[in-house]
């Protein structure tokens, strides 16, 4: 039985029914300042006593809990556990009579919810990232004893908080690998040895695979195949990198709750996701480490800020995994990939200047595959077109261009014509997605 007595936050469990207001409900209660997390409705009654500092249960139903005709439930031993326990949603077709159920007056759901955290439970509101941080680090501790953790750092939001918590709790036994795929912003992977191995000293491995990643790219023009050989090469990497390593029994992942979501919710077990990911091979076995995995996006970032990573890499603008090979258009050449390289480095550089990186959601540019006619010098040049792209959305479901001032453009502009080469034009790209997409590729 664990020592729950160290830990710092109470807790309200979801048990999942299959309803689509999971994340309503968790993101009310901890709105209350009580912290939740939800798991699936299969949890065993063992699983659950093993959870830290459970206050109470609220099973979720909801119109999806019929499953081949027949009504899902949480298991009977879980009524029995002695934990205060609450039905909420509609249609539950197994609602115990002991069981009270919320209305669906939403002034009234909010009270019994309240009612039931505050009075039923006498839980707490403890949630905060302070004590957050502080059992995650203990629960960290008491998983991984004095064994040790490999990561990949990509420098991305989520891998820098988990690396940063790590970090924290177990200090020189994370080992990071950071694997540089040629396809990083300027500066990007230097920022993240800077960051993580000079500032914080973690034990970080750095590798530079660039020449590897662009051999194998070298006239791949098709986008979906360009990502599938970054995605196998980063693997093939990562693995070489992990067999040189000799006694590392966990792999840290940055999973957070929405790709949990994302990838439905059988993954949602994540009581027991002890099996491998992320496509190693079967004779990699890891146990995971994901700390985050019960955070929202806003929370990951308010998690890194409480840990002491600096405001600019918590709240940079989301990139993609397959990096700027999606922007450089068609088969990757160098030339090419270092114009997209400078032409967003100096894009990113005004954003940051005329305040509108804390505005704009994503902004970038692209390079394409085709030349123009242009004129230079007084002679004719033939070169390639940078294309700038400013987008505004909360889900990148759906995007807004974001209408950006003449002037500043004009000036965008000036600079990458005269500081990129090979580049004698700049058009700036206007379309909502739909009909585009907010990438190029
Ligand atoms: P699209 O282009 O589909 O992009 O409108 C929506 C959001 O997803 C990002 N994106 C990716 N992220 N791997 C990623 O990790 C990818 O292959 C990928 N493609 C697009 C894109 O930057 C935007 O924020």
């Amino acid at each position: 039985m664990l020592n729950t007595n160290r830990m710092k936050q109470d807790m309200i469990v979801i048990l999942d029914l299959g309803s689509h207001e999971n994340t309503v409900v968790a993101r009310a209660i901890r709105a209350m300042g009580v912290y939740s997390e939800i798991y699936p409705h299969d949890i065993t009654a063992e699983e659950l006593k093993a959870l830290p500092n459970v206050k109470g249960i609220i099973i979720n139903g909801g119109p999806n809990n019929i499953i081949d005709g027949v009504a899902i439930d949480v298991l009977p031993e879980i009524y029995k556990i002695g934990f205060p326990i609450i039905a909420a949603g509609h249609n539950r077709a197994l609602c115990d009579e002991k069981l009270d159920e919320f209305t669906s007056d939403e002034a009234a759901v909010e009270k019994a919810l309240k009612d039931f955290v505050f009075e039923t439970c006498k839980a707490e509101a403890n949630w905060n990232m302070a004590n957050f941080v502080a059992d995650q680090v203990e629960l960290v501790r008491r998983q991984v004893g004095d064994r040790k953790v490999l990561l990949a750092l990509s420098g991305g939001v989520d891998s820098s908080v988990v690396a940063a918590l790590l970090l924290k709790a177990i200090g020189n036994r994370l080992v990071c690998v950071h694997v540089n795929n040629g396809l990083m912003r300027k500066n990007e992977s230097e920022n993240v040895e800077d960051l993580f191995r000079n500032r914080l000293g973690a034990n970080l491995i750095y590798v530079d695979a660039t020449e590897r990643f662009l051999s194998k790219l070298e006239n791949v023009a098709d986008p979906e195949e360009k990502r599938k050989i970054i995605g196998t090469e980063f693997i093939r990497v990562f693995e070489e990198e992990a067999r040189k390593l000799k006694g590392i029994d966990f792999l840290a992942q940055g999973t957070i709750y929405p790709d949990i979501i994302e990838s439905g919710t059988k993954t949602a077990k994540c009581v027991k996701s002890h099996h491998n990911v992320g496509g190693l091979p079967e004779d990699l076995q890891f146990e995971l480490v994901e700390p985050l995995k019960h955070l929202f996006k806003d929370e990951v970032r308010a998690c890194g800020l409480e840990l002491g990573l600096p405001h600019e890499m918590v709240f940079r603008q989301p990139f993609p995994g397959p990096g700027l090979g999606v922007r450089c258009l068609g088969a990757i050449t160098r030339d090419r990939l270092e114009a997209v390289r400078e032409s967003d480095a100096i894009l990113r550089e005004e954003f940051a200047k005329a305040g509108l990186d804390k505005k704009v959601w994503q902004y970038f540019t692209v390079v394409p595959d085709f030349k123009s006619v242009g004129v230079r010098n007084n002679a004719r040049s033939f070169d390639w077109p940078v294309i700038i792209r400013a987008v505004n959305t909360v889900d990148a479901m759906t995007a807004t261009i974001e209408p950006l001032d003449w002037e500043f453009l004009k000036h965008v502009t000036e600079r990458i014509l005269n500081e990129v080469p090979h580049i004698n034009r700049v058009c700036y790209d206007i379309s909502p997605k739909p009909s585009a997409t907010i990438e190029w590729e």
